[in-house]
């Protein structure tokens, strides 16, 4: 496995495997690696003749300093993970290689960067689709695999590829969970043993919101419905709760006739974890 430091070692390392014809997908993470990123490396594999995966903590889309500093990080041990996956390359820039100190230039999907966790994060979706059309200009790559955990996210790229013609194919990840349903992600090391266990209550409540989609609910009337599921777990602090039309993210003040998008995000002590399900009603 290849570990790029530069922006043309990863380049040149993307051209050379394109050049004898190969397709090159790319998987963009912030690190601390677990099976969720895992799982879109192994879907990256079996969709293209390499793989390169992206290592960046992004100053750019986290809001709080404390936010970007309590991060996570170990690179040796996500270096020996992409090892094992036998990944073609790695590519983990400084944040003094990948930013030009005069930098002024941003990507912003105008209307999504808006609602949602856009709104509840003003800048972060320009951070994200910024640093990710950077890593598809730098790398070059034919296809970029992102989870569907994020979903907002997966949606914000898919429309910003769409309305820049940027020649990549984007595809989307199922989200892959612990054996009792808690979503993988990097920040779960730091919630308590405690909050660990009470975070269950995001997958119990899309599982119950799943099931009370079928009943000619509205949007509104379910949110508050999972919003009272939520208020019996106290160590829950719920920041937000969205059912949205999975595919515009747009609002459902009528009765739920086409699938929907249920969108969680809550704080267990200082750690925010979000979650989502696509549930169809028919
Ligand atoms: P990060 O949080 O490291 O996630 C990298 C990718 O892994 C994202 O596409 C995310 O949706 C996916 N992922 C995380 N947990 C997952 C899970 N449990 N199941 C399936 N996929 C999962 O998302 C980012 O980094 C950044 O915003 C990035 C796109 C790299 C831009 O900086």
């Amino acid at each position: 496995m290849k570990i790029c430091r530069t922006k043309q070692d990863i380049r040149e390392t993307v051209k050379a495997f394109q050049a004898t014809g190969e397709t090159v997908a790319l998987v963009p993470t912030m690190g601390y690696l677990h099976e969720g990123h895992m799982t879109l490396v192994r879907t990256a594999k079996a969709n293209a003749d390499r793989v390169v995966v992206s290592i960046f903590v992004n100053p750019t889309q986290f809001g709080e300093a404390a936010d970007l500093d309590a991060y996570p990080r170990d690179e040796t041990h996500d270096f020996a993970m992409l090892e094992a996956e036998d990944v073609d390359a790695v590519f983990c820039p400084s944040v003094e290689e990948m930013y030009h100190p005069l930098k002024q230039t941003t990507v912003l999907t105008e209307e999504l960067d808006k609602v949602l966790m856009g709104a509840l994060r003003p800048g972060h979706f320009k951070g994200v689709c910024t640093v990710v059309t950077k890593l598809f200009n730098i790398t070059g790559a034919d296809k970029a695999f992102f989870g569907e955990k994020d979903y907002q996210q997966l949606q914000v790229i898919k429309t910003m590829v769409r309305d820049l013609d940027m020649p990549i194919e984007i595809t989307g990840v199922p989200t892959v969970r612990e054996v009792d349903g808690l979503a993988m992600s990097s920040r779960n090391v730091r919630l308590t043993p405690e909050d660990r266990q009470a975070a269950l209550v995001l997958n119990k409540a899309l599982a119950f919101a799943d099931y009370e989609v079928s009943d000619g609910r509205t949007g509104p009337g379910l949110e508050e419905e999972i919003r009272e599921f939520i208020a019996r777990e106290p160590r829950a602090k719920l920041e937000s709760v969205d059912v949205r039309d999975a595919e515009t993210l747009a609002e459902v003040p009528g009765p739920i006739t086409r699938p929907v998008v249920i969108l969680l995000a809550a704080r267990f002590g200082n750690v925010l974890l979000i979650d989502q399900r696509v549930a169809d009603p028919m």
